[in-house]
């Protein structure tokens, strides 16, 4: 009998999808060589097609056949963080379509470091696309049985690999131009990419103009469930003033001591950890939506280190927030 890998790559090999686990998040993967699986994926996400898909590769060697020019930086980062958490964007090649890139003329690349993504990707030996398996706009599945709520039967497989490690997708850097830019803060940081490339720009410093990212849209990440950010400073006023209205509260909170009231039906406390607060960010998310809340305050962080990608994430998941 298959093993579920073996399964796996014969339903890559034959245009179907599957969906996998990462370090990160899982992914929805098809072969980036059969054109109508990439369709699939656009079309099970609900995805709008300028938003490019990243590609996935099980060993180095492939990336000299889907980029076109590989700089030093994008060795030295390679050499440093793959397999791992990091996506780079380089120039493609003509082996990559522009149904994967929405006609970009770059690709983003990266080798994830989970067990069982590197064994599918090393035993189908070509590179997978793969986007986030949430349909668009949602928070991410970080586990088999969110994968399963989220896209269920429309997928033709869901590979078990436990919770993934990191809960955020990974780090985006664009070195397709002269000018490294920050495209997507992730669990490398800003902080520890710039000791090996010091002049890495953040996004706003290069000023205002198209989305650099099509991904990077205001509204994403959001449950189905009012999402507000609040402050440090503002905790308490603003619990104090939500627990007096008629709401179903849920609560995240990074340092704050939660008093009991029968108003706040979801609470998660990640006690000033924030590899805690990133890993278990988007299945509290989807808790909180199981639980119906109806508000959901979420304390922020520092956009500092690992801080920063929190806050990217929250600061869209809660772009709906002043509903209240
Ligand atoms: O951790 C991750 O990166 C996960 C796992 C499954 O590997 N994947 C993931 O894919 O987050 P997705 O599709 O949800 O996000 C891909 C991001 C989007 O923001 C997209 O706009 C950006 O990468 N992207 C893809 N190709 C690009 C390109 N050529 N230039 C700029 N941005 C690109
Ligand atoms: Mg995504």
């Amino acid at each position: 009998m298959d093993s579920p890998i073996q399964k796996a790559v014969k339903i890559l090999k034959t245009g179907g999808v599957v969906a996998f686990p990462t370090e990160t998040v899982y992914g929805l993967g098809a072969s980036i060589s059969n054109s109508k699986a990439i369709q699939k994926i656009y079309q099970i996400k609900g995805r709008p097609f300028d938003n490019p898909l990243i590609v996935h590769i099980g060993s180095p060697a492939l990336l000299y056949k889907i980029a076109d020019v590989i700089p030093d930086a994008a060795l030295k980062l390679i050499e440093k963080f793959w397999p791992g958490p990091l996506t780079i964007v380089l120039k493609k090649s003509a082996l990559v379509s522009d149904a994967i890139t929405a006609g970009l003329p770059s690709v983003a690349i990266r080798m994830p470091s989970h067990p069982l993504a590197l064994k599918l990707l090393k035993t189908f030996g070509e590179p997978i696309a793969a986007p986030s398996a949430n349909r668009s706009g949602r928070p991410s599945p970080t586990t088999y049985q969110e994968v399963v709520q989220e896209l269920g039967n429309k997928v033709d497989m869901i590979l078990d690999g436990g919770k993934s490690e990191f809960g955020l997708e990974s780090t985006v850097i664009d070195l397709s131009t002269s000018a490294p830019r920050l495209l997507r803060p992730g669990f490398i940081t800003y902080e520890e990419v710039r000791k090996f490339l010091p002049h890495l720009k953040l996004r706003k410093e290069n000023g205002s103009g198209p989305l650099p990212s099509p991904g990077l849209r205001q509204a994403h990440y959001q449950p189905n469930c009012v999402v507000k950010l609040v402050s440090t400073a503002q905790w308490k006023d603003a619990l104090n003033k939500f627990l007096k209205k008629n709401l179903r509260l849920g609560l995240i909170s990074f340092s704050q001591t939660i008093p009991e009231n029968r108003k706040i039906v979801f609470l998660k406390d990640f006690s000033n950890n924030k590899a805690l607060f990133a890993a278990g960010l988007y299945s509290s998310l989807i808790e909180a939506e199981k639980c119906k809340v109806d508000l959901l305050l979420v304390e922020s962080v520092e956009k500092k280190g690992i801080g920063r990608a929190i806050m990217d994430r929250l600061e869209r998941a809660s772009s709906n927030g002043n509903e209240y």
